[in-house]
């Protein structure tokens, strides 16, 4: 493999160009603890049949966690939300304590108040590099719409008018 023409401070800072929105996923893991982190690789893959990818660091205390559950929880933050972006980033006991949610009938967490919603089948995983990308099918979702929590060139930013 040839050595790229740039460092990895180089490639973040080119990859943060690239405006995302910002998501928490979640599952239950074996001793049925919710646990979560804040996701902004999150995209769309397939509308047939409903796909969607992320990647998650094989550094991530969570991996064995998410490689072997059944399902996962996604919920897009929204603008007022930037707390939880962090809480779910940093380290806490418990990331889903004084973080108001609800509990889907698939016993998967759901942030309140975010802008959308999905419940996914864990399908596919593939490792790559330094990440596991997982893609899931989306089994449910919803969107209650709202101003979106928004993360570009490595900070918190805001839509300058929401639709
Ligand atoms: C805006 C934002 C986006 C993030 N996106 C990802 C991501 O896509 N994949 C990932 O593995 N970590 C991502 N992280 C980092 C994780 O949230 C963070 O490393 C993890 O929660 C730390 O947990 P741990 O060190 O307790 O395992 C992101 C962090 C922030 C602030």
């Amino acid at each position: 493999m040839r050595t790229p023409h740039f460092d990895s401070a180089r490639l973040r800072q080119a990859l943060g160009q690239f405006a995302t929105g910002i998501t928490v996923i979640a599952t239950r893991d074996e001793h049925e603890h919710f646990i979560g982190l804040t996701v902004n690789s999150f995209n769309s893959v397939s509308l047939e049949p409903p796909l969607i990818l992320w990647s998650l660091s094989k550094r991530s205390r969570y991996l064995a966690t998410f490689r072997q559950c059944s399902h996962y929880s996604i919920s897009v933050l929204a603008a007022h939300q930037q707390d939880i972006s962090q809480r779910f980033s940093t380290r806490h006991a418990d990331r889903f304590q004084q973080v108001e949610h609800h509990v889907t009938e698939l016993g998967l967490p759901l942030i309140n108040d975010a802008c959308a919603h999905f419940e996914c089948r864990n399908r596919h995983q593939y490792d790559e590099g330094d990440h596991v990308i997982f893609i899931g099918l989306v089994e449910h979702c919803s969107a209650q719409g709202g101003e979106p929590l928004l993360y570009f060139n490595s900070g918190y930013a805001r839509l300058l008018s929401a639709t």
